[in-house]
């Protein structure tokens, strides 16, 4: 036979056990539910941006000197016109700076010898734009139509390694640019 016995009077009920635990797991859920929010987010954000770069290299090789005639070569991969005087190069841009069409050389009947920024320069084509219009001098000036400015001259040099001639489509140059080798 079994006896029930009350609480002396004053004592106090035991925490509720339960209910803590339940805050606990409850606080706990809720903090790894943000930090796995967190992470998602971020993740996403880098997905927004790229590993790699997707930027066309700048310097290209154009070929051995002397695989350019005396004279001019157009380049239709690089837009670009390159002209030999001898052991001397320079090259001109294809693009015209209006909206970027390709312009047509176009042999002159005759050699002109222009003095170009201080230094002599054979003329020996000029230039027009088939879109709009455009006409560019021997040396890109700009002459006439909607061109607001001259045709690019790019920098060339000769490669270290294998003796190329080397264009960099980033680096403009003056009119006065010759690149002489050796
Ligand atoms: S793109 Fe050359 S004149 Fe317009």
């Amino acid at each position: 036979m079994t006896t029930k016995t009350d609480p002396p009077a004053g004592a106090t009920a035991p925490p509720a056990e339960p209910n803590s635990r339940r805050e606990f797991l409850m606080k706990a859920g809720i903090g790894a539910g943000v930090v796995a929010l967190v992470g998602q987010a971020g993740a996403s954000l880098r997905s927004l941006v790229p590993n790699v770069s997707y930027d066309a290299p700048t310097t290209v090789k154009l070929g051995a000197p002397t695989d350019f005639p005396d004279g001019m070569k157009f380049l239709p991969d690089e837009r670009l016109f390159v002209f030999r005087e001898g052991k001397t190069f320079h090259a001109i841009s294809a693009v015209c700076t209006h909206l970027g069409c390709t312009v047509r050389a176009e042999a002159l009947s005759k050699v002109e010898e222009a003095s170009v920024e201080g230094k002599p320069l054979r003329l020996t084509h000029r230039f027009q734009c088939p879109c709009h219009g455009s006409k560019y001098s021997g040396d890109g000036t700009n002459e006439t139509g909607p061109a607001p400015k001259p045709l690019a001259w790019y920098q060339l040099s000769v490669a270290a390694d294998d003796g190329q001639l080397v264009v960099d489509l980033a680096q403009e140059v003056g009119h006065d640019f010759r690149l002489t080798v050796a």
